[in-house]
């Protein structure tokens, strides 16, 4: 079980375990802070891989100028234990220097519209920090499985066409939503809510589990969804809706009424935390 720092002893390690036999590597992307939701992927990792690393990075190019890069929580001591104990070999701990070096200039963007809707409206220049810092990932852990949580739906679609585009031999598992026992959706952002702030927040798991229900008595229609959603969250007075959208999961089109798999997905501020939720109906 090691932490390490830099890109040659991460090689250096994998190789040696490695030993000249071909293992199944399983890597596990992360900002850290880790909570349920990220060891799910971990333990999912571990049962599937030989060997499982997890990157720690809180990577500055997906955040915006006024977004919470500095104050992002980080514990690396208690992330580290938690890491190994849900199953990780090695934990990738890299400083920003060594990642992105002080001639770094090159981007990998996934242009379209998957980029520019839903999260991409709000935060135009998130999606193009992900996928480099994904793709410059994938080239140093060279993973044959590689793990995303369905929490952030929009990133797991992004990726799969940024493998896909790019020709990346790895396999990208998306694995469920892991959510608080009351219903909120776990976030490493959510220690930033207020009190206030954290229970007027449940409103976004209860509006999509009661649409859930309203789709699995009868309500096909997409639009009527979304606005009971709305009312619902525009009910509690710290809420800014950012977007609710009804899609096909897959493709992540607007849709009007409820043919093949869909995914609620929305984004709401409460005070300057912003959170993401979704739900999947199933047809
Ligand atoms: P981060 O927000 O730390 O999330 C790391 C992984 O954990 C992502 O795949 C995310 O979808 C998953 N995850 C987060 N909360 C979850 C939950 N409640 N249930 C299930 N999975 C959950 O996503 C990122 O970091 C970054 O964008 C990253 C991919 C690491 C690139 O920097």
């Amino acid at each position: 079980m090691s932490l390490i720092k830099t890109i040659d002893k991460l090689k250096n390690e994998i190789r040696n375990i490695q030993n000249g036999k071909i293992l199944n590597i399983g890597f596990v992307p992360t900002m850290g802070y880790l909570h349920e939701g990220h060891l799910s992927l971990i333990k999912k990792a571990r049962e599937d891989n030989d060997l499982v690393v997890v990157s720690i990075f809180v990577n500055p190019t997906q955040f915006g100028k006024n977004e919470d890069l500095d104050s992002y929580p980080k514990d690396i001591d208690r992330d580290f234990k938690l890491a190994v104990d849900s199953g990780a070999d090695i934990v990738f701990n890299p400083e920003v220097e060594e990642i992105y070096t002080k001639n770094s200039c090159t981007f990998v963007n996934v242009e379209g519209d998957l980029t520019k809707k839903l999260c991409g409206l709000s935060r135009p220049t998130h999606f193009k920090g992900v996928t480099t810092i994904v793709a410059k990932l994938f080239n140093i852990v060279r993973p044959k499985n590689a793990y995303f949580g369905e929490k952030d739906a929009q990133q797991v679609a992004i990726i799969e066409k940024m493998v896909e585009d790019l020709n990346f031999d790895i396999n990208i598992i998306s694995c469920p939503l892991v959510r608080e026992d009351d219903g909120l959706a776990l976030s490493s952002r959510n220690v930033y809510l207020s009190k206030e702030e954290r229970e007027q927040a449940l409103i976004l798991s209860e509006s999509l589990f009661k649409a859930k229900e309203l789709y699995l008595n009868g309500e096909k229609d997409a639009k009527k969804l979304k606005e009971f959603i709305e009312n619902k969250i525009n009910s509690k007075n710290l809420a800014r809706i950012d977007y609710v959208e009804i899609l096909d999961a897959k493709t992540l089109e607007e849709i009007d009424v409820i043919k093949t798999k869909t995914i609620i997905a929305l984004a709401v501020k409460f005070g300057k935390t912003r959170l993401i939720d979704n739900i999947y109906l199933e047809v």
